[in-house]
């Protein structure tokens, strides 16, 4: 596969085109930004962990039925993937409250939640990410209806997945985010990444933050969640 032109510098990798129009490579930085690119960070490593990590819990997320944009690891840090169209919408799903939602509603950071609960954010730097309905989402054309409803249903099979495969490791999903893509052929796939800077992860003993929470709010001990949490990973799935 021939990387080509660079085609977007995020926050935290950059993206490439390949002699495929519908692939492109992921390169994960070592970069860590928060509060909308505000606060800046980064450790040695960083987007060497991220990238294996986020294809081990996509291939374990396959191999529970939900379809994902991975095509193949190429490297420490690149990755080859379906090429699509994000839909512009940040699809998060809380088990226990904690960050904006404990702030929003005034509920204690910790307190778990009686279901599962659903929440999208306009993808949208310049307007720093607001929260928005599905009807606002739909008034401006952010997706379609079925669209909602296929994004809403793979978030929850996502949680699923994700607070099983974290439990054998001793960790409690709190809450995540995750993006959908659209691929040439139309069909929506799971997209860009799950790692601990798009979810809240804290040991199921102590309630530890084993999250990019550790760098957002000074705690310490930022890069040492990260390989804490991979190198769980790779000790109960195998070393991949
Ligand atoms: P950000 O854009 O928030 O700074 P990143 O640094 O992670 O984020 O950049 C990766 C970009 O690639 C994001 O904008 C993300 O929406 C986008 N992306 C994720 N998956 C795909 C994909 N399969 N095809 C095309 N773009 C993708
Ligand atoms: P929040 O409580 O700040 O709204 O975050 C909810 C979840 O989404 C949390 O796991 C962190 C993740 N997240 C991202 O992945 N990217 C973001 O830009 C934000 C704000 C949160
Ligand atoms: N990813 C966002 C940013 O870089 C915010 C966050 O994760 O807290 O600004």
């Amino acid at each position: 596969m021939v990387k080509k032109e660079l085609l977007y510098t995020g926050k935290a990798k950059k993206v490439y085109a390949t002699d495929d129009p519908n692939l492109c490579i992921f390169e994960y930085k070592d970069d860590a930004t928060a509060f909308n690119g505000l606060k800046k960070g980064s450790f040695e490593g960083k987007g060497v962990i991220n990238n294996k990590m986020a294809n081990f819990i996509f291939r374990l997320l396959e191999a529970d039925g939900i379809k994902t944009h991975l095509k193949e690891e190429l490297s420490d840090r690149e990755t080859l993937v379906e090429k699509c169209e994000i839909v512009p919408l940040e699809i998060i799903v809380r088990n226990v409250a904690a960050g904006s939602f404990s702030k929003r509603f005034g509920v204690e950071e910790g307190t778990p939640l009686k279901n599962p609960t659903l929440e999208f954010s306009y993808k949208n730097d310049d307007l720093g990410d607001p929260m928005i309905n599905t009807s606002q989402a739909l008034a401006i054309g952010l997706a379609t209806e079925n669209e909602i409803k296929e994004l809403s249903e793979m978030a929850f099979k996502v949680n699923e997945s994700l607070k099983k495969i974290f439990l054998q490791i001793g960790i409690k999903l709190i809450d995540f985010k995750i993006e959908a893509g659209r691929t040439s052929d139309g069909r929506i796939v799971l997209a860009d990444e799950i790692s601990p800077d798009t979810c809240r992860l804290w040991d199921a003993e102590t309630n530890k933050k084993l999250d990019k929470d550790r760098f957002r709010f000074d705690l310490g001990e930022f890069s040492d969640v990260y390989f804490e949490v991979w190198g769980r990973l790779k000790e109960y799935y195998g070393n991949n």
